[in-house]
C-alpha cells in the first residue's frame, strides 16, 4: 500500500493534510447516535475543533447544554468536549467550514429487507452544496461494495455549487476536486476489553490522495490505521467481519439446539473448544442476533450479490439459523410452564432484559421485542425489567408502551425469563426468588437449581 511520502500531494490536499498531522483541522461529523457522538468525542479530545450534525433538533439541544443522550456516555465527556470547541448543530452551512467530513448516518433494511440507504443519500444531498475545494469527506455507515461510488459521489458531485469533481485515480487534478474515503466503524458496544483507539482503523480512498488524507486524520485518534486499495475493499472488510460473526453464531445455535436435545451443556463444550490454542474461535449461542449490524448488515451484500446472479448461501442459512432462536426461546418457556403444569396461555412472565446485550442501552432489532411479541400471540401477559430502560416505548418495528417493573416479588410470577445477561443482576437471588426461570444466556452457569431451564 501506498504511505504518505510516496504520495505527492497536490496544493489543495496538502493544506489540508499539513491541518489534519497537526491536529488543527476543522471536522464534521454527520449523525450523533451511537457511532457518530463518541467518534466527534474522541476527535475533540484529540485537539481537532469538531462540529457535530444531525436533523435531530432534540440532539442538538441536549449537546449543546452538555447532555448525554447515550447511557455509557457520561455528560462530563461532552462538556469537557464542549471546553475543547465541541459544538452541535442542525444547521448545514457550517459544513463548508471543515477540512473533512465523517458521515455516520444509519443504514438499515427496508420493511422488504432490502438496503434501506436513503440515509445516505438524504445526507450527501444536504451536504453537497457545501462542499468545498480540497475537502475529504468519508463514509463510515455499513453497507454493500460500491454505495460510496455508484451512490455517493454522483451525489455529491452533480449537486455541489462550486462544479466539484471527486479526484479519481491517475488524474493530476490541482483544483476543482474534492477528495472521498470510506472508513467502516468497527466498535463493539460494551465491549471493554479493547479499547476503542485499539480497534485498528480501515480506511480506503476513492484514490490514493484521499487514502492518505482519511488514514493520517483517523491516526490522530486510533493507534493505527489500514490501508485498502479501494473504497469497495473497505466496505466489503466490515461486511465479511460482519457476515463470519453471524455466520459463527448461526452454527453455535444450531448446535445449542441439538446439544440441549442430547442433553448436553453447548457452553461447556465451546469453553472446552476455546482452550485450544489455535484455529478455534469461541463465539456463544443466544436468543436470537440483536443490533444495527449483525442482523442487518450481511443482506447488504446478499441484496447486491443478486445483481451477480449469485446467491450467497452461507448469509441465507444463517439468518434463518438465527431468525428462529426467539420462537426456540418461547418453546423452551412453554416446556418450563409445562414441567409446573401451567400453560404460556394466561402466564404471568417476567422478562429480564430488553437490550439486545448486555451491559448496553441499544434495543435496535433486540430479539426480547420479538419474543415479547410471540408470548403474547400465546395469551402470557409479559412485564420486563432493564436496568438501561425505564420505559420501552414505540421504534422502527415495534409498538409496545411498558414500563420497567422492579425486581421485587419475583414469587408473582409464573416464569422469569433472562433474555439479557446484565452484569448488574444478581442472578442466584434471582433463582432463590423465582418459581421457575428460563435462562437464554447461560448467565445462572454455576448455579444448580430444579427451577432452572435452560435454553
Ligand atoms: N451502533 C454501532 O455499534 C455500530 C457499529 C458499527 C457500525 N455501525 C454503523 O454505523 C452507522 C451509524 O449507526 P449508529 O448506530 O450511529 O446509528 P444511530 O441511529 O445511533 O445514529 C445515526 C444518527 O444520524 C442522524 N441522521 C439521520 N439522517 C441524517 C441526515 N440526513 N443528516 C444528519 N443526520 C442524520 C440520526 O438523527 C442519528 O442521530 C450505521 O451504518 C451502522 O450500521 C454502527
Amino acid at each position: 500500500m501506498s504511505t504518505l511520502s510516496q504520495v505527492a500531494l497536490p496544493k489543495i490536499a496538502q493544506v489540508r493534510m499539513t491541518r489534519l498531522e497537526n491536529r488543527t483541522a476543522k471536522i464534521g461529523v454527520i449523525g450523533l447516535g451511537y457511532v457518530g457522538l463518541p467518534l466527534s468525542l474522541l476527535l475533540s479530545e484529540a485537539g481537532f475543533k469538531v462540529t457535530g450534525f444531525d436533523i435531530d433538533t432534540k440532539k442538538v439541544t441536549d449537546l449543546e447544554a452538555g447532555r448525554s443522550y447515550i447511557f455509557r456516555i457520561p455528560a462530563e465527556e461532552i462538556q469537557s468536549a464542549r471546553a475543547q470547541g465541541f459544538k452541535a448543530t442542525a444547521d448545514f452551512a457550517g459544513l463548508s467550514d471543515q477540512d473533512a467530513i465523517i458521515m455516520c448516518v444509519p443504514t438499515p433494511l427496508t420493511e422488504h429487507r432490502e438496503p434501506d440507504l436513503s440515509y445516505v443519500e438524504n445526507t450527501a444531498k444536504a451536504a453537497a452544496p457545501w462542499l468545498q475545494e480540497g475537502q475529504l469527506v468519508v463514509l463510515e455507515s455499513t453497507t454493500y461494495p460500491g454505495t460510496t461510488e455508484d451512490l455517493m459521489i454522483p451525489i455529491l458531485e452533480a449537486e455541489n455549487r462550486n462544479g466539484l469533481k471527486v479526484q479519481s485515480k491517475g488524474t493530476a487534478a490541482e483544483q476543482g476536486v474534492f477528495y472521498v474515503a470510506f472508513s467502516p466503524e468497527r466498535e463493539d458496544p460494551g465491549n471493554t476489553t479493547v479499547a476503542r483507539r485499539d480497534i485498528p482503523k480501515v480506511v480506503g480512498g476513492h484514490e490514493e490522495i484521499a487514502t492518505e488524507l482519511a488514514a493520517v486524520m483517523y491516526e490522530g485518534i486510533f493507534t493505527r490505521s489500514v490501508r485498502v486499495s479501494s473504497t469497495r475493499a473497505a466496505e466489503m472488510t466490515k461486511l465479511l467481519e460482519n457476515i463470519y460473526r453471524c455466520v459463527n453464531i448461526a452454527l453455535v445455535n444450531e448446535l445449542k439446539v441439538l446439544a440441549l436435545k442430547m442433553g448436553m451443556d453447548i457452553w461447556e463444550v465451546i469453553d472446552a473448544a476455546a482452550t485450544k490454542p489455535f484455529g478455534f474461535h469461541p463465539f456463544y449461542p443466544g436468543p436470537g442476533l440483536g443490533g444495527h449490524c449483525i442482523p442487518i448488515d450481511p443482506f447488504y451484500l446478499s441484496w447486491k450479490a443478486k445483481e451477480y446472479d449469485f446467491n450467497t448461501r452461507f448469509i441465507e442459512l444463517a439468518g434463518e439459523v438465527n431468525e428462529a432462536m426467539p420462537a426456540h426461546v418461547v418453546q423452551y418457556v412453554a416446556k418450563g410452564l409445562n414441567q409446573n403444569k401451567k400453560a404460556v396461555n394466561g402466564a404471568r412472565i417476567l422478562m429480564l432484559g430488553m437490550a439486545y446485550k448486555k451491559d448496553i442501552d441499544d434495543l435496535r432489532e433486540s430479539p426480547s421485542l420479538t419474543v415479547i411479541e410471540l408470548l403474547r400471540e400465546q395469551g402470557a401477559e409479559v412485564q420486563y425489567n432493564d436496568p438501561y430502560f425505564p420505559t420501552v416505548g414505540r421504534g422502527r418495528h415495534y409498538n409496545l408502551n411498558m414500563t420497567c417493573t422492579p425486581l421485587d416479588d419475583l414469587g408473582q410470577y409464573d416464569c422469569v425469563l433472562i433474555m439479557t445477561d446484565h452484569t448488574d443482576y444478581d442472578y442466584k437471588d434471582i433463582v432463590s426468588k423465582s418459581r421457575l426461570v428460563v435462562d437464554s444466556r447461560n448467565a445462572t452457569k454455576g448455579i444448580k437449581s430444579e427451577k432452572i431451564v435452560r435454553c
